[in-house]
């Protein structure tokens, strides 16, 4: 990190050190639980504590742009008011779309023409599968990852789920099968050296094989994504305190240890708030017993969980941005650091 995008913007950002890599923060959690909300607010801290923070977000609905109040895209932005703050949004679907059009091109220059629709028809079913989307999904969050040099701190509103971690998390396996995929193409590619010394001067054709440079490539970015996420990225899950989203919660922890990534916090979100105490009638009365239940629940999470529960935050009247969004930062309350 130089100096250079490690501006000091505030009293505290000398508390902060600058001279560190970039740390990555994944912020998991099942839809509508508050990751957005949370990662949001988490970034702020970020950026205020003096990290030249970048929020990632790839949410179809781009919330992002809610709570900031701007427009994102692709490419990192500055948010605007908030200073070290900057942000991207990744569209899933038009990366599963260029995914495929990169597929296809490189089939193209690969191929005979009378192989190529059939090909294509082949390609387009695969596409359609849920690997497909998180495959392509997670080759952008490694671009991401390639490309954060500027940043000390990136968060990523939603984690990689589950099936991806796996792979990732399991390196062996993974440079085991590319490892042996490599080795069929390196037998074949013989093969056909071999036959062809029949009419006319054996080629090389091993080096620079495009499929087996592929391959290759393919490895080293697993391997890289693989050495980020256990050696420079932390993880944290968002709940809410109800049934369904505690039961969520412990499959995801499950997962995630299962691919040797622990979670370092949980962040339990929409909390009811108390009222006061001269205050009474049924909505009181409603409160009381709803704030008592989620007292009970949030005991058994701190309990039943190996986890720490790191933040509560409070159900707000109005949806979370502006000025909202700094009280929640302030009510998060997780080290920065
Ligand atoms: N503590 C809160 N108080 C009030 N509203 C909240 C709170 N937390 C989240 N919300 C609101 O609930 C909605 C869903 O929150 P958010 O977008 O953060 O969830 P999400 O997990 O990112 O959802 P998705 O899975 O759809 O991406 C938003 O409108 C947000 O403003
Ligand atoms: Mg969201």
């Amino acid at each position: 990190m130089s100096e250079s995008t490690t501006t000091t913007r505030s009293e505290d950002a000398t508390a902060v050190d600058a001279g560190s890599e970039t740390e990555f923060v994944f912020v998991g959690g099942k839809g509508g639980v508050g990751k957005t909300t949370v990662s949001s607010a988490y970034a702020l801290e970020c950026a205020d504590a003096g990290l030249e923070t970048l929020i990632v977000s790839t949410d179809p609905a781009h919330s992002t742009a809610d709570v900031f109040e701007q427009e994102f895209d692709d490419d990192p932005q500055p948010v605007e008011g908030y200073d070290g703050l900057s942000a991207m949004e990744i569209d899933p679907d038009q990366e599963v779309e260029e995914h495929l059009m990169d597929l296809k091109r490189q089939l193209n220059d690969q191929l005979s023409a009378g192989m190529v629709n059939e090909v294509d028809a082949q390609l387009e079913m695969a596409h359609q599968t849920p690997g497909a989307y998180e495959a392509a999904l997670f080759d952008r969050f490694i671009e991401v990852m390639r490309n954060a040099d500027p940043y000390d701190r990136v968060v990523f509103d939603t984690s990689p789920t589950g099936a991806t971690l796996r792979l990732l998390a399991l390196p062996d396996l993974l440079e085991g099968w590319i490892d042996r995929l490599m080795a069929k193409r390196e037998h074949s590619i013989d093969l056909y050296e071999k036959a062809a010394i029949g009419n006319q001067a054996p080629r090389r054709v091993m080096d620079g094989d495009p499929i087996l440079s592929r391959l290759q490539a393919r490895k080293e970015r697993f391997e890289f994504a693989g050495e980020v996420l256990r050696g420079q990225s932390s993880f944290y899950l968002v709940l809410n305190p109800d049934e369904l989203s505690i039961r969520e919660t412990q499959r995801s922890l499950a997962q995630l240890r299962d691919a040797d990534l622990p979670v370092e916090g949980l962040v339990v979100n929409r909390l009811t708030p108390e009222p006061e105490p001269h205050e009474e009638g049924r909505g009181a009365t409603y409160l009381r017993q709803r704030v008592e239940t989620e007292r009970e629940r949030l005991e058994r999470i701190e309990r039943e969980f190996d986890v720490p529960v790191v933040a509560t935050i409070e159900t707000r009247v109005e949806e979370v941005r502006g000025s909202l969004l700094e009280e929640v930062a302030a009510e998060l309350n997780v080290s920065v650091n």
